[in-house]
């Protein structure tokens, strides 16, 4: 059933080089999708490919605050398959430090990634969904896309961005079956923690492969209906 649900289908997963990216790649493929990946660590881009026979035309390096760049990407790759059946963002940049540390270029590159990088996605990958009237894009604002926490000023303002807008573009696709689902996440043991000076306890964190479940889980559900959101947190810290 699981296979049947993802057999063949065009799947774009953008930040594949990820924690949750790299665990939600190795799935899809696994349902024998037709997998099309991006990161920017070419190093990392072509292990991930090699790892999960994702041939290397399929595999892209991609910085997405890079507008032409996402544009260039689109053309390739719906000229090989009309549209993508599925979009997964997992790309996102992480920074949590209290106020008066936050400089305005930090503030700016979140806003780029997170939510600029999203739009760009979003504005060149969604049209040939719409016109097709079907399709899925999964974005991961997180728990922070919704709920407050000290020191996330700026990295919230991007993700709370990022739920907005999505929440936006779903009413200009209501005559459609594109669904457009947002995926809120608690702490996930990543290298998103690596440079995060904040004391946390990743041992008690939602661990990378079950997040790419989460995904992958969400990638099988039937297209009779659209989940608008999931939330997974961990048990000690739940916001939502
Ligand atoms: N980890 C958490 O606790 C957590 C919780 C809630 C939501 N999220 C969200 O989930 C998503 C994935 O997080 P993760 O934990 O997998 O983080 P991660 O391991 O740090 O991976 C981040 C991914 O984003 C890519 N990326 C960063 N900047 C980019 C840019 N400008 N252009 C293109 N790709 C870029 C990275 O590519 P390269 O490595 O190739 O540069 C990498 O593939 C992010 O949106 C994050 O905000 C994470």
């Amino acid at each position: 059933m699981a296979v049947e649900m993802l057999a063949n289908r065009n799947v774009l997963i953008v930040g594949a080089t990820g924690g949750i990216g790299s665990e939600t790649t190795r799935l899809i493929k696994n349902g024998q999708a037709n997998v099309f990946i991006t990161g920017r660590d070419t190093k990392k881009l072509s292990q991930i490919a090699k790892a999960n026979n994702i041939p290397e035309e399929q595999a892209f390096s991609l910085d997405i605050t890079n507008a032409q760049a996402v544009e260039a990407l689109a053309d390739t790759i719906h000229s090989q398959i009309g549209h993508l059946d599925i979009l997964i963002n997992a790309a996102g940049a992480g920074y949590l430090n209290p106020l008066e540390k936050t400089e305005a270029d930090m503030f700016s590159q979140l806003i780029d990634v997170n939510l600029k990088g999203a739009f760009h996605l979003m504005r060149y990958f969604l049209p040939p969904m719409k016109e097709a009237k079907k399709g899925l894009v999964i974005n991961i604002p997180g728990v922070l896309g919704k709920a407050p926490m000290a020191g996330a000023a700026a990295y919230s303002a991007s993700k709370y961005g990022l739920n907005g807008m999505v929440k936006s573009i779903r009413e200009e696709l209501k005559r459609t079956e594109v669904r457009l689902t947002n995926l809120y996440l608690g702490g996930v043991d990543s290298d998103f923690w690596d440079n995060i000076d904040m004391r946390v306890n990743r041992d008690k964190f939602i661990n990378a492969k079950e997040a790419g479940r989460a995904v992958w889980f969400l990638c099988q559900q039937p297209a009779s209906g659209v989940v608008s959101e999931m939330v997974i947190q961990p048990f000690n810290h739940q916001v939502i």
